[in-house]
């Protein structure tokens, strides 16, 4: 399925190059992206899974966006509930990387507070790149132990993991080109944080119903305003790119 820009200059089936301009990060600053993908009735999941709701052309872009990261970001949830891979990103994505100067796999960056994570899990144990898990200062320490042989085990926090902590500590370790997959908690607590910068929204065609989570969940609500900056088309889905509006 083509992907068209409609907004702001239309353009008709995208190549990647011209969809990795259209999603460009900004140069001289630490920037956190969110990647999502909603119904139109504001489901975030199906049985329980956010990859049933993507087509092909979602799973193009989830793919690119991953491409001129430094760090790929996900809560423990998300982790658990959909599995990851060792490497983040295809061959061809890793030669693109290596021909621009950057290390041919971004880092797995996974946020946990109570680091039930399985540091014999393929992400972890096979990562390409040393991940790293930020977590808070009552995480249990055998678990600590146990991950700390497979990842850099970070505090950044003391209930939560502050996104303003982790967004700093990455800076320091030259990965300011952060993004985000997630899940709906994750976004949430950075939301209350001030701590996002963009949301790239794949609007699926359908309608859900039921219970599904929607996007951002947390304790209480942020109102953030947000301003478009791009809206491609893959047949009847969107994919829309916000930032955040200047105070
Ligand atoms: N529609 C989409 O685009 C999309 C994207 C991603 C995920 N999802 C779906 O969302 C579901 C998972 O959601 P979820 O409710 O489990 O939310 P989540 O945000 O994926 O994970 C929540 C967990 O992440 C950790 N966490 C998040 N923020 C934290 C913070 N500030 N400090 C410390 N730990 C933090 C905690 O891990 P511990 O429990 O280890 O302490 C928390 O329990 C899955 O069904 C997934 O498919 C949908």
């Amino acid at each position: 399925m083509p992907i068209d820009r409609l907004w702001p200059e239309p353009a008709a089936d995208l190549d990647d190059e011209a969809l990795l301009a259209a999603y460009a990060f900004p140069a001289d600053r630490t920037w956190l992206r969110m990647n999502f993908i909603s119904t139109l009735d504001g489901a975030a999941t199906r049985q329980g899974r956010s990859g049933f709701l993507g087509d092909d052309a979602d799973r193009r872009v989830f793919g690119l966006l991953r491409r001129p990261a430094h760090a790929v970001l996900i809560a423990a949830g998300t982790a658990r509930a959909q599995g990851y891979r060792a490497t983040l990103v295809g061959p061809r994505s890793s030669a693109w990387r290596v021909a621009l100067g950057l290390p041919p796999q971004p880092v797995l960056v996974l946020v946990s507070r109570s680091l039930d994570l399985d540091p014999t899990a393929p992400m972890l144990s096979d990562a390409p790149v040393r991940p790293i898990v930020y977590t808070v200062e009552s995480a249990p320490q055998e678990r600590r132990a146990a991950l700390a042989n497979v990842a850099d085990v970070v505090t950044a926090g003391s209930v939560d993991v502050d996104p303003v902590r982790l967004r700093d500590d990455l800076a320091a370790r030259g990965l300011t080109r952060i993004h985000a997959e997630g899940g709906p908690r994750l976004f949430g607590s950075f939301l209350a944080a001030d701590g996002v910068d963009e949301l790239c929204l794949t609007l699926a065609p359908a309608l859900e119903g039921g219970d599904a989570p929607r996007i951002a969940h947390g304790a209480r609500g942020v109102p953030t305003d947000m301003t478009l900056t791009s809206v491609l088309r893959a047949g009847s889905e969107l994919l829309l790119r916000y930032v955040r509006s200047p105070a």
